[in-house]
């Protein structure tokens, strides 16, 4: 193939000022564990911390650098763990402050980072501050923390504005007052069970200061920022046209959308920064900050602020050439603008697993509202762009996020009983969104063990499908043709050949291939419909043992193949 090398594009190399040249997290693949199901230490069918500490060797094999942990907090869990009661402590169901101080240390010693979750836009309604404000008179200083507004109409009957909440119905609850009488509304932009903070009052910051704090101490490397774009609102709390939950306005989330990236909002950032920084270098904050443009979300990765933001543009991102090169290029010039790299992502905790995103008939756009049957699906076409996706994505200079499983190519899954169901998108919509469990379920680790080895007795907080067998770890570390065997090959060669704190210069981006030299290494991934030659490099790592047919790159299908010197 002639090749053409194009201007490179940096994507990890500090190009800003501030910027922390060769800092760990510039380039790290972060492992996301949603701790419920990951590995259950005691059996009870909920993962839990002892469980995540004993399967940690796992993932050092695997080759990721850091593992983040979802929410494992005191909460009744009316979001999965995103509805804290307690902001330092464990909950039970996940074990002690001893069992995390255990895991960090097994961490650390793997040579893993740990980063935490913090959800600082909302408490729980069973916090104790929530209780105490709804248990003060209106306008008193426990109040003042949540968003507490007098009602609208005659009487105060009606919602203070017409915010909807991202789960569905009004973004406001009415309490009644303690002398029985119907009285003010407090906002939450999620469940009724999950008030929002506010974050003009200083006594805020000064909580999720000390929040920081405890944490740090107990030698966490960093926090992933829940809902990061929305801790301030605007003054006023003025109507809007669109609604808080993505899904029905759109555009989302518009420009003027007054409860998401508030000026003041960097403000609070910019004060954790320091605050880390007290700490040492190398902790980090990773911004969950769903704005669009990209060169919005930059603004969280700004030199004195976060150190990533998710790049949910590329999440969402199709199966399509065209698509993908434009999301790169928007994804190296937004971050590396501001000095920061890149992060990519292909699934999490919110959104259908890729390997079944990538099954659906093409043009079709199911992400975070789940997948209810299997009807239209093509889960042999899911597998092969999936694993050719990753290849893709592993490629790119900057840091990656891997969610739990998906090494394993596990797929959604969809026939989960209604009355096993615990997501609030499908309990709150009366079952009519489908929500996330299906992304949820423990995975499996032996495929002859109880629960597939996600415990000894079977026990599952969600039912894992009959034929999760051949998707177990076991099985698959045994077969050099695995998803397993391509990402642990990925990793170990993605580091080695130092792809992520490299950079980009495209050799070929058309309607069906994408070719791009990274160092060393030249990928192309096909995503036409007709094979693609190689012109004979040699091929180093390939998506699925029949990406390369006589010497030409067949569809759907990723290589990495070494850069002729002449090139
Ligand atoms: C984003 C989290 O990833 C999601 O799981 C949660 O429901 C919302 N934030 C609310 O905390």
């Amino acid at each position: 193939m002639a090749i053409e090398v194009a201007p490179q594009i940096d994507g990890s190399a500090a190009t800003g000022p501030g910027a922390d040249t060769g800092a760990w997290w510039r380039d790290a693949v972060v492992y996301q564990v949603y701790p419920r199901s990951f590995a259950d230490g005691d059996g009870d069918g909920t993962g839990d911390l002892r469980g995540i500490a004993r399967r940690l060797t796992a993932l050092a094999e695997l080759g990721v650098d850091a593992v983040w942990l979802s929410p494992f907090y005191p909460s009744p869990q009316r979001d999965g763990g995103y509805d804290v009661s307690d902001y330092c402590d464990v909950d039970p169901m996940f074990g002690t402050l001893d069992d995390f101080d255990l895991l960090v240390g097994e961490a650390h010693a793997l040579g893993l980072r740990v980063i935490v979750d913090v959800v600082p836009n909302h408490a729980s309604s069973e916090h104790p501050l929530f209780a105490a404000a709804l248990a003060s008179a209106p306008g008193s200083r426990e109040r003042a923390r949540f968003v507490f507004r007098d009602g609208s109409g005659a009487a105060g009957e009606l919602p203070p504005n017409n915010w909807q909440s991202h789960f569905g119905g009004p973004a406001w609850t009415r309490v009644t007052e303690v002398d029985g009488s119907p009285g003010q509304w407090y906002l939450h932009l999620f469940d009724p069970t999950q008030p929002d903070f506010d974050w003009d009052n200083d006594e805020v910051l000064a909580f999720f200061d000390e929040v920081l704090d405890f944490w740090l101490a107990r030698g966490v490397d960093g926090f992933r920022v829940d809902v990061a774009h929305a801790l301030v609102k605007a003054p006023g709390l003025p109507d809007w046209g669109g609604r808080a939950d993505g899904a029905s306005s759109p555009g989302f989330p518009g420009e003027d959308a007054p409860m998401f990236d508030q000026p003041g909002v960097h403000a609070i950032y910019e004060r954790w920064r320091a605050r880390l920084e007290a700490w040492g270098a190398d902790r980090i904050l990773c911004a969950e900050a769903n704005v669009a443009p990209l060169s919005r979300a930059a603004r969280w990765v700004r030199p004195r602020e976060m150190h990533q933001a998710f790049n949910f543009a590329y999440l969402h991102a199709p199966w399509d050439a065209r698509s993908l090169r434009a999301v790169i290029d928007e994804s190296l010039a937004a971050f590396g603008g501001v000095g920061a790299p890149s992060t990519w992502v292909l699934s999490n905790h919110d959104v259908v697993r890729h390997a079944t995103r990538f099954a659906l008939p093409d043009g079709s756009v199911e992400m975070g509202h789940g997948i209810a049957q299997a009807a239209g699906l093509d889960p042999v076409r899911g597998e092969r762009r999936a694993r050719a996706a990753t290849l893709l994505m592993l490629a790119l200079p900057g840091a990656a996020y891997v969610y739990q499983g998906e090494e394993l190519g596990l797929p959604e899954v969809l026939d989960i009983p209604a009355a096993q169901r615990r997501d609030p998108y499908f309990l709150r919509s009366g079952g009519a969104v489908v929500g996330r469990d299906g992304c949820r379920v423990p995975i499996p680790w032996e495929a002859a063990a109880p629960a597939y080895g996600f415990n000894a007795t079977g026990e599952s907080w969600l039912p894992q499908p009959a034929h999760w067998a051949t998707y177990a770890r076991d099985v698959q570390r045994r077969d050099p043709a695995s998803t397993l065997s391509l990402y642990t090959a990925a990793l170990h060669l993605r580091k080695s050949l130092a792809l992520g704190s490299g950079s980009l210069a495209w050799v070929r981006a058309d309607d069906a291939v994408l070719g791009l030299v990274n160092g060393e290494v030249l990928v192309l991934a096909n995503l036409g419909a007709d094979p693609v030659p190689l012109d004979g490099h040699e091929v180093l790592l390939a998506s699925t043992p029949d990406a390369v047919v006589d010497g030409h790159l067949t569809p759907d299908a990723t290589v990495w193949l070494r850069r002729r010197q002449e090139v």
